[in-house]
């Protein structure tokens, strides 16, 4: 089935991966529709929505992110509604930013929580979705002329693409996930990326961030994978640890251009790497 153009990440996500997509599907398994499609670490769903498989598991530790989701597939035009009361104003965006410092933030409308984090995401500094120790979004009001705060006719694609095939969206850790899974799946997996420099270490989409123990506990994970047979292609940077770490693995190196980094200076070209446990 052809493809739709306009099914594409409705959130700007650090660590998208539209950039690295030539390089990805090559590495890809050429027959992969004949697989239950496994992306763990979804976040903005650059991948996904590349690829538009008819039967996926898609999910993330992120529940505010994994809620939009939701309510895309399920409330679009309730979402589209709300999303067009935003203004694009600086008290408006830190009164609506403040929104997850209360205690009920958890009871509030699930439309209401989805249509804030994508409003928050389109008019925040660099789209930079970040969490404090709280596990509290904390970027300043990105100050953007025209941010395109309703994408209409992408929320619409994304909804009738999530409804007319067979998605499960899940909201765990990604092991929860991976522990369940047979042959016939194939794992496309994106975490956090190991810091190469103090500057690029971004890890603040979920509270406490990600750090070595963390990326050992997913090469474990790998390890356990290949032992059942499950095919995986993972991305990550070209640090000498992964490298390292990954060593028993196919690996690629790919080159990618930073966009979003705090500081301007350290945007640039970096290389990454592409892991694979299949020839
Ligand atoms: C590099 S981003 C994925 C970017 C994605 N490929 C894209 O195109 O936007 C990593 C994601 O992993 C999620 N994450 C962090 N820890 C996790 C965990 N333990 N289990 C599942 N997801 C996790 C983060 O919330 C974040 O969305």
């Amino acid at each position: 089935m052809a493809k739709n153009k306009l099914v594409s990440p409705f959130v700007k996500w650090v660590g998208g991966k539209r950039q690295l997509m030539d390089s990805i599907m090559e590495a890809m398994p050429k027959n992969i529709s004949n697989y239950t499609y496994v992306e763990p670490f979804v976040g903005g769903g650059a991948v996904l929505f590349h690829i538009q498989p008819g039967n996926a598991i898609i999910n993330d530790f992120n529940s505010e992110l994994i809620n939009v989701y939701r309510v895309v597939k399920e409330n679009p035009e309730e979402l589209v509604a709300d999303l067009k009361k935003h203004k694009n104003e600086s008290d408006y965006f830190y009164a609506i930013r403040q929104l997850d410092r209360g205690e009920d933030f958890e009871k509030t409308d699930k439309v209401k929580r989805a249509s804030r984090l994508i409003y928050l995401n389109k008019t925040c500094y660099n789209g930079l979705y970040r969490v404090n120790n709280a596990g509290e979004f904390n970027s300043p009001f990105g100050r953007y002329k025209n941010p395109n705060i309703v994408n209409e006719p992408v929320l619409r694609a994304v909804s009738s693409y999530l409804n007319s095939n067979n998605v499960q969206i899940c909201n765990t850790d990604y092991d929860d996930i991976l522990k369940n899974l047979d042959k016939n799946s194939f794992v496309y997996l994106d975490p956090p990326y190991h810091p190469v420099s103090e500057s690029s270490s971004f890890t603040g989409y979920v509270q406490g961030g990600w750090n070595m123990f963390d990326q050992v506990r997913l090469r474990e994970a790998c390890d356990d994978l290949t032992i059942r047979g499950v095919k995986f292609l993972l991305s990550n940077s070209a640090s000498s640890f992964i490298i390292d770490q990954y060593r028993a693995y196919n690996t690629s190196i790919v080159k990618a251009i930073r966009s979003i980094n705090s500081d301007g200076e350290r945007r640039g070209e970096v290389n990454e790497v592409l892991i694979r446990n299949y020839e």
